[in-house]
């Protein structure tokens, strides 16, 4: 979702012309808060100040530019005294890109004459505006993003003018970005709203001009698949499709011979581009195909999960499972772009989405203490998908993984940090037979690597509370199941793959923002905490 478009300025700035104009010519609603006012309170506006006074009609005003934020991005036009209540401009300043409407007095007391109801201007409209003007002046140029002078502009202008600068922000907003840089390649990761649009875009910056193979999952493809095709041809590319079975046991060598013989029959060449459009399934084969097919070629990661925007597309690890266990066939190869389009999350069931954000969570408590407090603040928005803040939160937690990876492109020193809570979280899912996801998985074992953490004197009680608490507003569990067997768990820390020389190597939080790794965890002292989060 895009952000809502609201304009300010004094009566007679042209705001209720405006508004209809802009909304037009984005494909937005309209609406004015003075007119729903009127609507709600059945009589006009002017009467409610001479009866119920200038702060009755304000708490109204609250009441409706509420209403209107809460609904998909609209453009509002609102009474000129808006800003006046500090409620109002609170709202505002968190939910709008705010555009203020700037008239000289002269030109609003003429445009104003044709006017009847408006209650503040009374015998001498031109000093009343002047007073008034005066005082609103410093707010609205505090809350605007942008300040238009109207004098000489018709409002098809100003409208334009809104648009295109509207535009533009969305636009450098989202590209801003973050950048990956290892040894095998340095890439953007973009995550936001719309951002599919830009794909040709970037496939001609990216100097990517070859074929382009979609891959995708029957699902997905189903669902997106089309419009990614649809998009490419219309900028001239040749574009080709398969689907992979949908689901994790359908990530097996046997579906990437599949692929490679859709590949290799087709005609791939070593200018072409494999697209990985789908969760971390999907990215893992697509990316390994890419990285073994004639020795390799490009491949952008479209994520379409939480999971795997925040960090499976990331990275540059790609592979398949086998049946002694998962993940262990592989390669590294990094892509040359990952691009999540948010608006694509809005398709993915809701328990997919909050245990995609686990990760997003562990990164916050291993090393982002200001994205951890941000998506403790924002957790019912982003799990609703509104925006900007999705986008922006999700390139947060990718960016941190960013980080790391731009570190540590192999896996030999914190990149290791990032397992955080999958060791136990791993041995879980396993002993779950796979019927918690992922995620769900990893905040039980974030859970249990806080406990330790604690046990050991490490991590406050008052900090391992404060992870608990955001995994559950999350959603996620921080509780072992009754069917889990703790002695099975036990045994399968022992084959986690992270074990290094037999001692199993622990990531433990030392702060909310901060992990360390140990290795001389007693074992009892892990079993009792797993029969603790009983
Ligand atoms: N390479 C890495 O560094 C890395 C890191 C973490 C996880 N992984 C791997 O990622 C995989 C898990 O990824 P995941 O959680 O994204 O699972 P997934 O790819 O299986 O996707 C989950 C489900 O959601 C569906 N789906 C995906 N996007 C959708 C959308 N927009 N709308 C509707 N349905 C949608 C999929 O079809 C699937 O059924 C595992 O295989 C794991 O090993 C890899
Ligand atoms: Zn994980």
């Amino acid at each position: 979702m895009q952000q809502h478009i609201v304009l300010v300025g004094l009566s007679g700035s042209g705001k209720t012309t405006v508004a209809p104009l802009i909304a037009q010519s984005l494909g937005r609603r309209c609406v004015d808060t003075d007119t729903d006012i009127v609507v709600k309170a059945q009589r006009p506006i002017a009467d409610i100040f001479a009866r119920e006074g200038e702060a009755a009609f304000r708490a109204l005003e609250t009441q409706a530019l509420a209403a209107a934020l809460e609904q998909q991005s609209l453009v509002i036009a609102t009474g000129g005294g808006i800003v006046e209540s500090s409620a109002n401009r609170e709202l505002l300043r968190a939910n709008a890109f705010v555009v203020w409407l700037h008239a000289r007095t002269p030109s609003l007391v003429e445009r104003l004459q044709a006017m009847t109801d408006r209650p503040l201007l009374g015998d001498n409209p031109e000093d009343a505006l002047q007073k008034m003007a005066a005082r609103r002046t410093p707010l609205y140029a505090d809350l605007a993003d942008l300040i238009i002078t109207t004098d000489d502009q018709s409002p098809q202008q100003i409208a334009d003018e809104v648009v295109r600068t509207y535009s533009m922000r969305q636009q450098r907003s989202a590209s801003a970005g973050v950048q990956v840089s290892t040894p095998g390649g340095s890439y953007a990761v973009l995550a936001g709203p719309g951002l599919l649009d830009s794909l040709p875009q970037h496939l001609h910056q990216l100097g990517l001009r070859g074929r382009a193979w979609l891959i995708s999952d029957t699902t997905v493809m189903a669902l997106h698949g089309d419009r990614v095709q649809q998009l490419l041809r219309d900028h001239g590319h040749t574009v080709e499709a398969y689907s992979i079975p949908t689901g994790e046991q359908y990530k097996t060598l046997d579906t990437v011979r599949g692929a490679y013989d859709w590949l290799l029959r087709a005609g791939v060449e070593r200018g072409d581009v494999v697209l990985a459009l789908g969760g971390g399934v999907v990215g893992d084969l697509a990316g390994f195909v890419a990285a073994t097919v004639l020795r390799g070629i490009a491949v952008i990661q479209l994520p379409t999960t939480v999971l795997a925007t925040v960090d499976s597309a990331l990275g540059g690890k790609t592979g398949v499972d086998h049946a002694v266990g998962k993940n262990l066939i592989g390669a590294f190869h990094q892509p040359r772009l990952v691009l999540a389009d948010t608006n694509l999350l809005a398709t993915l069931p809701s328990p997919e989405r909050a245990a995609g954000w686990a990760e997003a969570i562990k990164h916050g408590v291993i090393g982002d203490a200001a994205l951890f407090a941000d998506l403790r603040q924002s957790a019912a928005d982003v799990l609703a998908l509104e925006e900007p803040i999705t986008g922006e939160l999700l390139q947060r937690a990718a960016a941190y993984k960013a980080r790391v990876v731009s570190g540590d492109e192999r896996e030999q020193g914190t990149r290791i940090l990032l397992n955080y809570g999958h060791t136990i979280g791993h041995a879980v899912e396993t002993e779950s037979a796979y019927t918690l996801r992922h995620g769900e998985c990893v905040a039980i074992g974030m859970m249990a690597a806080g406990a330790i953490a604690q046990r050991l004197g490490l991590f406050s009680s008052a900090a391992l509370a404060e992870q608990q608490a955001v995994l559950e507003l999350f959603g996620l569990p921080t509780r072992l199941s009754e069917s889990i067997d703790i002695e099975q768990v036990m045994t399968r820390i022992g084959s986690d793959k992270k074990v290094r020389a037999k001692r199993v190597r622990w990531v433990l939080p030392t702060e909310i923002g901060a992990a360390t790794i140990r290795d001389d965890v007693p074992l009892d002292l892990v079993m009792d905490v797993l029969s603790d989060l009983r």
